[in-house]
């Protein structure tokens, strides 16, 4: 297996690692009653989910070995409903970093396809930190106040920027 591949194989665990944050965030607004929070996030781990499958797919069109690793449990409990937020937020730059490094080793191994495939993950984080920045700031605000202003932000702009986009890679058995 190539350095690459190697590195990418990690990647499919980071991405799942990421969908069951997000699942175990979803989780706790739906157990505080806080449904539009918790739609949020029970949609950002399946596009997680999608994330991991598109490099499962990139593998199998490459003819690599697909290694799907296990994961780290997640965060479970929190102290208030910025925390979850604020987690989600640095977990969005933890993958910036890592997909940044996965181009780094690409553009090393001089693989030019690898290159290319990652400039689609690299766009999506800088969309993913900057709506998660601004959710973050939602929250902190209605935290002040109230929570549920939050909530009724979600609903008034819920299903503006969901499902997968045209240029997205293709997810191995079918993006969700
Ligand atoms: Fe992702
Ligand atoms: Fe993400």
């Amino acid at each position: 297996m190539s350095r690459f591949s190697d590195a990418l194989n990690g990647q499919v665990g980071n991405e799942f690692g990421a969908s069951q944050q997000y699942v175990a965030i979803a989780a706790w607004y739906d157990a505080e009653t806080l449904p539009q929070l918790a739609a949020h996030f029970y949609r950002q781990a399946v596009e997680e989910r999608n994330h991991a499958m598109m490099l499962v797919q990139y593998l199998l069109d490459a003819g690599e070995a697909v290694a799907i690793p296990g994961v780290e449990a997640p965060k479970t409990s929190f102290g208030d409903p910025v925390e979850p937020v604020a987690l989600a937020l640095a977990q969005e730059r933890r993958v910036t970093a890592q997909i940044s490094a996965l181009a780094t080793i690409a553009r090393e191994e001089d693989d030019r396809i690898a290159e290319q495939f990652l400039q689609w993950f690299l766009k999506e984080q800088l969309e993913e930190m900057s709506s998660m920045s601004a959710l973050l700031r939602t929250v902190e605000r209605a935290a002040a106040v109230n929570i549920l202003l939050a909530e009724d932000h979600l609903a008034r702009t819920a299903g503006q920027a969901s499902g997968v986009e045209a240029d997205a890679p293709r997810a191995a058995g079918g993006a969700l």
